[in-house]
């Protein structure tokens, strides 16, 4: 795990942003050439996407999302046929309510980037059937060669995506109960904590750990704790963004707030 310390939320959004644009070059290239545009191929899409992002919704990654939108239209970085993933979905919130994670990643992630809508993907927090609205993600997710770069927040009490502290940790896509914290902490978007769901679906932290990279974003002093105990605590369900510390190519970039317990 690398951690890249920077002074301000707004050079962690570029720094975040030029390695994320970076990281969409070398999979561009790579996917030419290589097996996972062929898997890709195989599965039967015509275009395969040039590169896989793995996107997170909260406020970390917004700054990064919306720097990245301006250097590609800037022209330095190309984000045609990039195709993205989101890391999770409240269960039962219509796709339409504006803190839908479908609304969210459709504004801070396709609109701003400009992708085509038909390449970004939010689990159907709507299915009837759950576990085989789960087993589709994951399938779509491998269909499309697997995700080259992952985007990450990271919770207060140290979750990734929705994956919640535990005694284990979990796997593929699956549906969780969210933790009062994390319920509280997203309360702030909602008009009233009644109005928060109680479950989501997510990508497994074994799903997240497929991923060939990883960026942690964070920012503020709310955050000091969790980052601490990602990067240099045990690796524990109990702190799920700990397991990163296993990940070959794990990035965070954080500002001096979020780092100040790190010594
Ligand atoms: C939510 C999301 C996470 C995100 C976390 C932190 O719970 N599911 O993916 O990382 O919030 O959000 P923020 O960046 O707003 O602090």
């Amino acid at each position: 795990m690398r951690v890249i310390i920077v002074d301000t939320p707004e050079e962690v959004a570029r720094t975040a942003a030029r390695r994320v644009a970076r990281a969409i070059d070398r999979a561009r290239l790579v996917r030419a050439v290589g097996d996972r545009g062929r898997a890709a191929t195989a599965h039967g899409h015509a275009d395969a996407p040039t590169a896989v992002l793995g996107v997170a919704t909260g406020s970390s990654p917004l700054g990064t999302y919306r720097e990245l939108g301006r250097l590609a239209r800037a022209g330095e970085v190309d984000l045609s046929g990039v195709a993205a993933f989101a890391l999770d979905e409240y269960v039962s919130l219509d796709a339409a309510h504006p803190e839908s994670y479908h609304a969210v990643i459709r504004r801070t992630v396709t609109e701003e980037l400009g992708l085509d809508p038909g390449l970004v993907q939010v689990p159907d927090g709507t299915a009837a059937d759950l576990e085989a609205a789960c087993e589709r993600y994951e399938r779509a997710i491998a269909e499309a060669g697997g995700v080259d770069l992952q985007i990450l927040g990271i919770g207060t009490n140290g979750h990734i995506g929705f994956n919640e502290p535990d005694d284990h940790f979990s796997k593929g896509t699956h549906c969780v109960d969210l933790t009062e914290s994390t319920i509280q902490a997203n309360s702030r978007l909602f008009d009233s904590i009644d109005d928060v769901p109680r479950q989501a679906y997510t990508m497994g932290t074994q799903t997240i750990m497929y991923a060939r990279m990883i960026l942690v974003v964070a920012n503020g002093e709310a955050k000091a704790q969790a980052v601490h105990d990602m990067c240099y605590g045990p690796v524990t369900p109990a702190c799920p963004a700990s397991i990163l510390q296993l990940h070959t190519n794990c990035v965070v970039v954080a500002d001096e707030a979020a780092l100040s317990l790190c010594e």
